[in-house]
């Protein structure tokens, strides 16, 4: 088939480069110069495993390229996915500028039958808006699809090629008979293709990232419990998990859910209820506990130090920038929230992480108490304190002696949970966790 993927970020880029790999001709359109320009030499402007490979091996069998043309991508496809960012607005709901923007183009440039897939998450009634832009600019007729995407940054080619499921919201049985055969080489091992109305498939993508986020804030609010109570939140998620009615996914507590799509996505959903007069009190909630905990290891390192202004002159040394692991996204990242609190109390913070430095960099600006680390065991050296942001794997068995030397005090902040707490108390490390009982120094 011949696809064009307008949009090549860490969705539409993944979704393009699979696409390829499955024997379609693939254009991949985007308006960032240089990134097309850095594509075009397979080199991946976004970290994702695996993706350089497919890229290049794509790329080299011209079954992919990249160009900043629309009007090329329109004219040379069957089938159009709109794949662009929907950041949050000032108001909560999902900012469509990019998306109509693309749809005129669409409009504009179309020279027969297409089929314009909304990929990108939008609220219901955005293909609805979608047609309508597209049919002011053509006589051409197409439809207009909804295919909302599943993907996780740090799993995406596996989440793609191997998808739990494909949910497309069509108009016509034509559609659903396109998207099923576009489809049909992702779910061979017999995960279904739900194909359902337009309205259904968009809110499904909502609701699914707003239940996800759910289970994060209410074990966020379960660990917070546990401290008070003396529990230990380990052996609750454990305990709560092997129940096969819940389930072991997403019951990890932390400090707070990040990223490009749960926050603004959870959000989006409770305007969309405030349009329609449906007041979504789990999901305010959700946001509220959320906000709440990307602070709550602030708290605890203020009171370790005897006070807020206990902490002016001292040394913070971070891992983990990335809002999770294996990738360098830091849209919404704990880590700013948390790096920027330190830094308003004056302290100095040395910054680390395995790729996700210099897409922090960006989002944070230039600041003369935080500088970055090469190594995570560099940004030790004088540290007073250690907090952990990322669940790196990485992190997970670190040289307790080794750091020990390097730190001025041996104290570990895991905003993640990723060490044993017996481990680190054989080392004489004053360590806090999230939900589980802190461990003095010996
Ligand atoms: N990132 C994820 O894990 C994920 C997962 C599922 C769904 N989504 C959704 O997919 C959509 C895209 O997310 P993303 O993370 O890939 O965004 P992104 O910001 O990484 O990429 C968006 C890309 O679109 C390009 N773009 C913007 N306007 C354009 C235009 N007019 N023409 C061509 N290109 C244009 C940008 O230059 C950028 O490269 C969003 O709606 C998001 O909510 C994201």
């Amino acid at each position: 088939m011949k696809i064009t993927v307008v949009g090549a970020g860490y969705v539409g880029l993944v979704a393009a480069a699979c696409f390829a790999e499955s024997g379609n001709d693939v254009i991949g359109v985007d308006v960032d110069d240089a990134k097309v320009e850095k594509l075009t030499k397979a080199e991946s402007p976004i970290y994702e495993p695996g993706l350089t490979d497919l890229l290049k091996r794509n790329l080299k069998n011209a079954r992919l390229r990249f160009t900043t043309s629309l009007k090329e991508g329109v004219e040379l496809s069957d089938i159009i996915f709109i794949a662009v960012g929907t950041p949050q607005d000032e108001d909560g709901s999902a900012d469509l500028t990019h998306v109509l923007e693309v749809a005129k183009g669409i409009g504009t440039y179309m020279n027969g039958f297409k089929t314009i897939v909304d990929k990108s998450t939008v609220p219901v009634g955005t293909a609805r808006k979608v047609h309508e832009t597209i049919a002011k600019l053509t006589k051409h007729q197409f439809e207009v699809v909804s295919n909302p995407e599943f993907l996780k940054e740090g799993a995406a080619i596996d989440d793609f090629m191997k998808p739990d499921r494909v949910v497309v919201g069509v108009p016509s049985e034509r559609a659903a008979k396109l998207m099923r055969e576009l489809y049909a080489p992702y779910v061979r091992t017999n995960k279904p293709i739900l194909v359902m109305d337009v309205p259904s498939a968009e809110l499904t993508k909502y609701a699914s990232n707003s239940m996800l986020a759910t289970r994060v804030s209410f074990m966020n609010e379960i660990a917070n419990l546990c401290e008070k109570v003396g529990a230990d939140i380990d052996s609750v998620r454990i305990g709560m998990g092997t129940d096969s009615r819940i389930g072991m996914a997403f019951l990890f507590p932390g400090i707070g859910y990040g990223g490009s799509c749960f926050p603004k996505d959870v959000q989006a959903l409770i305007r969309t209820g405030k349009d329609y007069e449906v007041d979504l009190r789990i999901a305010r909630s959700v946001e509220d506990v959320n906000a709440d905990q990307k602070l709550v290891m602030v708290h605890k390192i203020v009171k370790h130090y005897g006070g807020a202004s206990q902490i002016k002159g001292k040394t913070f040394a971070i891992w983990g920038l990335a809002f999770k692991p294996r990738t360098d996204d830091v849209r919404e990242a704990p880590a700013l929230k948390i790096i920027g609190e330190l830094v308003r109390m004056g302290a100095k913070v040395v910054a680390s992480d395995p790729e996700a430095v210099e897409t922090f960099r960006q989002a944070f600006k230039e600041h003369s108490q935080v500088s970055y680390a090469f190594s995570n065991y560099d940004c030790l050296n004088q540290a007073d304190g250690l907090v952990i942001c990322t669940e790196w794997n990485e992190y997970r068995q670190p040289n307790f002696e080794r750091m020990k030397q390097l730190m001025r005090a041996a104290v570990i902040f895991d905003g993640r949970n990723i060490l044993d707490r017996n481990e680190v108390a054989r080392h004489g490390y004053r360590y806090y966790s999230i939900g589980r009982p802190d461990v003095a120094a010996a």
